[in-house]
């Protein structure tokens, strides 16, 4: 053999290492070269037939042959005896496989940021649960007994009487059942109605409600409290109007716009040219209210609100159609 075979050797010998799929192709190669009756100790023993000029160049190649083989053998068997101690057959240096990752629904994102910013404010969570009796749901809420959305065809009434909540101004009542004032209190929950699905309505939506009771609550701090929620909401530019409506609960109501998130007020498509888009509803806890939940209302007063979370979800994502929001299309959710 000379020094050109010897170096072709160890070429070759690197190359069956590195190639070597399983701890025993390895040890195969380990033998082959390494043994006692290998390659090695042979080619060592004919190092006295080589030319003197070879001689150093060839014994110096030998050597680098033993060595790196062995550096590759060594690092390699450690590799394969960590995956045979985890009990599998893969190769642990290979970079993993990406997961991807989850995210939030939309409707909880925003239902967070909601009831963080009244938070802030001092507010805390109550909440109740989605069936409920038609006292909480409709009379202690001064619902007359003729009232449009008593009617099955509006609300969900089960077998034994109860309802599915039509909204989540129950939790007030239920609250102020067992509470004293002061109160501040933000429900965010599920709520049911008789809709037929499309565009902007479902049978099953979701609403935050927020209520306030102490002495001397006025509609300045409702307004103060709403322009507060409006500029952390939707940014510091945001303009809030106050209509007169009517709710059978408060005493006045009104029904609050923002200024578009669109056009900023000057009238666009989205707004219908009317520059402001209606948000929540709100107003003062009408005294009737207060007695039917026992509260003396001598020296008390108070402020309530409510609305639907998936609108102002669609508003401030730029969702057309409320069904999007349902139907957990991965393609869908992941842009949240
Ligand atoms: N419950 C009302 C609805 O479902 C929303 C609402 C309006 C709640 C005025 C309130 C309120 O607490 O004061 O449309």
């Amino acid at each position: 053999m000379n020094l050109q075979d010897l170096i072709d050797l160890k070429t070759k010998a690197l190359a069956e290492a590195e190639a070597a799929g399983s701890a025993d192709a390895l040890e195969a190669v380990r033998i082959a070269y390494l043994g006692r009756k290998g390659l090695l100790p042979e080619i060592m023993q004919q190092l006295r037939d080589v030319s003197p000029e070879e001689r150093p160049q060839f014994g110096k190649t030998a050597n680098e042959l033993k060595n790196e083989l062995s550096d590759i053998i060594k690092s390699k068997q450690s590799g394969f005896s960590s995956c045979a101690s985890v009990g599998v057959g893969f190769d642990l240096t290979q970079p993993g496989q990406w997961q991807g990752l989850g995210t939030r629904h939309p409707i909880t994102q925003i239902t967070d940021r909601i009831v963080r910013i009244f938070q802030t404010l001092g507010f805390t969570v109550a909440d109740g649960p989605d069936i409920e009796t038609v006292w909480n749901n409709f009379d202690a809420l001064n619902t007359p007994a003729d009232h449009p959305s008593r009617d099955e065809q509006d609300t969900f009434y089960l077998k034994n009487g109860d309802l599915m909540r039509c909204h989540t101004s129950p939790v007030q009542v239920r609250y102020m059942m067992e509470n004293k004032p002061p109160i501040r209190i933000i429900s965010p929950g599920r709520c049911y109605r008789r809709d037929t699905p499309d565009a902007t309505h479902s049978a099953n939506f979701h609403q935050i409600e927020g209520l306030y009771v102490d002495e001397q609550v006025s509609l300045a701090d409702l307004k103060g409290t709403l322009s507060y929620f409006a500029r952390e909401l939707m940014g510091p530019d945001v303009k809030v109007r106050f209509r007169p409506h009517f709710f059978p609960f408060t005493e006045p109501s009104v029904e609050v716009d923002f200024t578009c998130h669109v056009c900023h007020g000057k009238g666009c498509r989205v707004c219908k040219n009317s520059g402001w888009i209606e948000i929540l509803g709100a107003g003062m806890v009408d005294p009737n209210v207060f007695s039917a939940v026992g509260f003396d209302q001598s020296n008390l007063s108070g402020f309530a609100f409510g609305m639907g979370i998936e609108r102002i979800t669609m508003i401030l994502y730029g969702i057309h159609d409320i069904r999007n929001l349902y139907e957990n299309d991965v393609r869908f959710l992941s842009q949240f």
